[in-house]
């Protein structure tokens, strides 16, 4: 366990160490347990101040990191660029200066294509408190820490030799980042999980993605895989994480998009697929789901869905990322 995370930043799983991780882990499930049971823990960042900075909008991860800040004895801010002097102009480096000058630590979610991790890292570079990535072009850190914690309670802290399966879904509505499949694809193997990425021609990920996701996997003695197969993916798998995300390698172009979309509808989770997995195999998803599309319903809201443990655990792991990186030792 490091418990050297004092003012540490968060853009990428990929800048912790395995070990790291494994003590927000630890932390996030003994403040999920103390907050089931009642022990208020509103001690630990009383006074302080989280900025959350969203260029796009949220459900979960606004909510989360707000309630959790409240949890711990602290505020959040919300801001966006249209309330503040982003949306004039104004540069990451000056609104990381100013912000950390009052506050403790800033979070933000900003998935513009080539920009948005270069932001955070911009801000990181100037800023005096942990900068943390509420999701960016390149990964969703916090999801991925969630998903594993999630993992974690149904199966144990030991899921080496899990089949773990990241599938592209069709979706009509808008184009999602890249950053779940890439925070996944990178993050599990080093938790030794085997990882099969599955997705139709033109979704490829940003290049250098898998060569990151290669050598965790080498690293961790573990298989990854790339196939264009849907059903060939599912066979066996311990963990099914099928979601939608753009062709955005190729075009970000509405008319693309569509066109390119329409010809994979049949990338859709049906209980016949799940049925290709293992027994015990949970259907995972970050959410929001494009429901009758992506997934049926029955699969959605069926027995083998931890959906909603994904979501809840979102609050469990930021609380422990803003505890060890905002709170330090006293
Ligand atoms: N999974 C996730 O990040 O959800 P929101 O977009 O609602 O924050």
């Amino acid at each position: 366990m490091n418990t050297q995370l004092f003012q540490k930043d968060f853009i990428s799983t990929q800048d912790w160490s395995v070990d790291d991780l494994w003590t927000m882990l630890e932390l996030a499930l003994r403040l999920k347990g103390d907050f089931a049971a009642g022990i208020p823990h509103d001690q630990i960042l009383r006074a302080k101040t989280l900025y959350l900075l969203f260029f796009e909008e949220s459900t979960r991860t606004r909510n989360s990191f707000e309630t959790g800040i409240t949890q711990l004895g602290g505020h959040g801010i919300f801001l966006t660029p249209k309330a503040t002097q982003i949306g004039h102009g104004e540069n990451a480096k000056d609104t990381g200066m100013v912000l950390s000058s009052y506050g403790n630590a800033i979070a933000v979610r900003d998935c513009r294509t080539d920009i948005g991790q270069k932001y955070l890292y911009e801000m990181a570079s100037h800023a005096q408190v942990p900068i943390y990535s509420m999701q960016d072009d390149v990964d969703h850190p916090c999801q991925a820490m969630a998903d594993l914690m999630t993992l974690v309670e149904l199966f144990g802290r030991n899921l080496r030799g899990r089949k773990f399966v990241i599938s592209w879904t069709y979706a009509p509505k808008y184009v999602r980042p890249l950053s779940v499949p890439q925070s996944l694809v990178m993050l599990m193997p080093r938790f030794g999980m085997d990882v099969t990425l599955a997705y139709p021609e033109g979704y490829h990920l940003m290049p250098g993605i898998m060569d990151i996701a290669r050598q965790n996997a080498d690293i961790a003695g573990v298989k990854l895989e790339e196939t264009h197969d849907m059903d060939a993916a599912f066979e066996g798998a311990d963990f099914l994480y099928p979601k939608s995300w753009g062709p955005i390698m190729v075009s970000e172009d509405e008319p693309v998009v569509e066109a390119m979309a329409a010809k994979n509808t049949g990338w859709r989770v049906t209980q016949e697929r799940m049925n290709l997995a293992q027994k015990h195999a949970v259907y995972m998803h970050c959410m929001p789901i494009d429901r009758g599309h992506e997934a049926d319903g029955d699969v959605i809201d069926g027995p083998q869905s931890v959906i909603y443990k994904q979501a809840e655990n979102r609050l469990h792991v930021q609380k422990a990322l803003m505890a060890l990186t905002m709170g330090g030792r006293w």
